[in-house]
């Protein structure tokens, strides 16, 4: 009997098999249990040595039960977890992929241009003094872009840089010509509209040569071939303008990419949109920063402005708002 019971203990394969074999071997009307019940039929003499017999079979069948109970909960909990187990590399979802900002990749865009061209690509720090953004510029004290509503003062030397053009001043005082630069980034004034931020991007552009002549005509090609690389098929035009730093100095317009020219909102009804601001350098920029012999063109760009126009967004304060519909169409 007992051989057939631990066999059968060994044998069994689940624990809630296990609790069968248990209750059919010492349950109430278990096996076991049963020959407790068979000692009234013992003679006297015996019933010691049968109780004693009987209880040793019945600690050894328990012993077995709890040993393979053990065995048998281990394994199953094994197989439970191993097949409930996540796994974290298996993921069924697309991948959420992300989009370059239209003005990061218009700055991209315009970045990768001139650096195809040689220009060195130089950064400036955001807080100016009045030297490098105004005096050295040939903005004199009383120049209305000084005007507490156009910048950002710290205190009566420190500033916000209104625009990008004190890297020009950082440029010239630390290289030597022959200088070829970009100098894109965030710029600040004191302005909230439709179509002003506080904050926007510019690139500056500058060439200064020490020997032979730039001119306004070397200016005029190189913005030229740069706008139709950037907006294709457009018509450009040049309006006389005023620069302090620059002398002569132009405004650049490409013909309204909106209306083809027939008038929209977007271009006041001119057909025309106004793109960037260009000049040839004033002798006296290069007095502030001791250069001599030298002539050489600079330029300014409103990033934002690019990016609405290569994409086509009326809106300037989209690109501000930070709403993921808009990054989603750039993907
Ligand atoms: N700095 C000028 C601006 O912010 C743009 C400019 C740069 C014009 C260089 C001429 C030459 O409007």
């Amino acid at each position: 009997m007992v051989d057939k019971w631990l066999e059968n203990i060994k044998k069994c394969k689940s624990s809630t098999n296990l609790d069968d074999i248990r209750i059919k071997i010492l349950g109430k009307n278990g096996e076991l249990t049963n020959m407790f019940a068979d000692m009234k039929n013992i003679p006297n003499e015996n019933k010691k040595e049968f109780a004693k017999n009987l209880n040793e079979q019945k600690i050894n069948i328990t012993k077995a039960i709890e040993g393979r109970k053990i065995s048998l909960i281990k394994q199953e909990t094994k197989r439970k977890l191993k097949s409930s187990a996540i796994d974290v590399s298996k993921y069924n979802m697309p991948p959420d992929i992300g989009a370059l900002h239209p003005i990061t990749s218009t700055m991209n865009q315009i970045i990768n241009y001139f650096t195809s061209l040689n220009y060195e690509v130089i950064d400036g720090p955001l807080i100016e003094d009045d030297f490098h953004n105004f005096e050295a510029l040939n903005l004199p004290t009383y120049h209305p872009a000084r005007d507490m509503q156009d910048t950002f003062y710290f205190n009566d030397n420190k500033l916000l840089r209104t625009h990008t053009s004190p890297v020009q001043i950082r440029t010239m005082l630390t290289q030597k010509p022959p200088i070829r630069m970009i100098a894109p980034g965030k710029v600040f004034r004191r302005d909230f509209d439709i179509t002003h931020t506080p904050m926007f991007n510019q690139v500056e552009g500058l060439v200064v040569q020490d020997e032979g002549h730039i001119s306004f005509a070397n200016l005029k090609h190189t913005m030229q071939e740069f706008l139709i690389n950037m907006f294709g098929d457009v018509d450009i035009r040049f309006r006389p303008s005023f620069f302090p730093f620059t002398e002569p100095s132009a405004e650049v317009d490409i013909s309204c990419p909106f209306c083809q020219q027939k008038g929209c909102q977007i271009c006041s009804k001119t057909g025309w949109l106004e793109v960037l601001g260009c000049g040839v350098v004033d002798q006296n920029v290069f007095e502030k920063v001791a250069l001599k012999n030298c002539s050489g063109f600079a330029f300014g760009l409103g990033v934002e402005r690019f990016a609405m126009l290569l994409h086509k967004i009326p809106d300037l304060r989209t690109l501000f708002q930070s709403d993921v519909r808009l990054l989603r169409q750039f993907r």
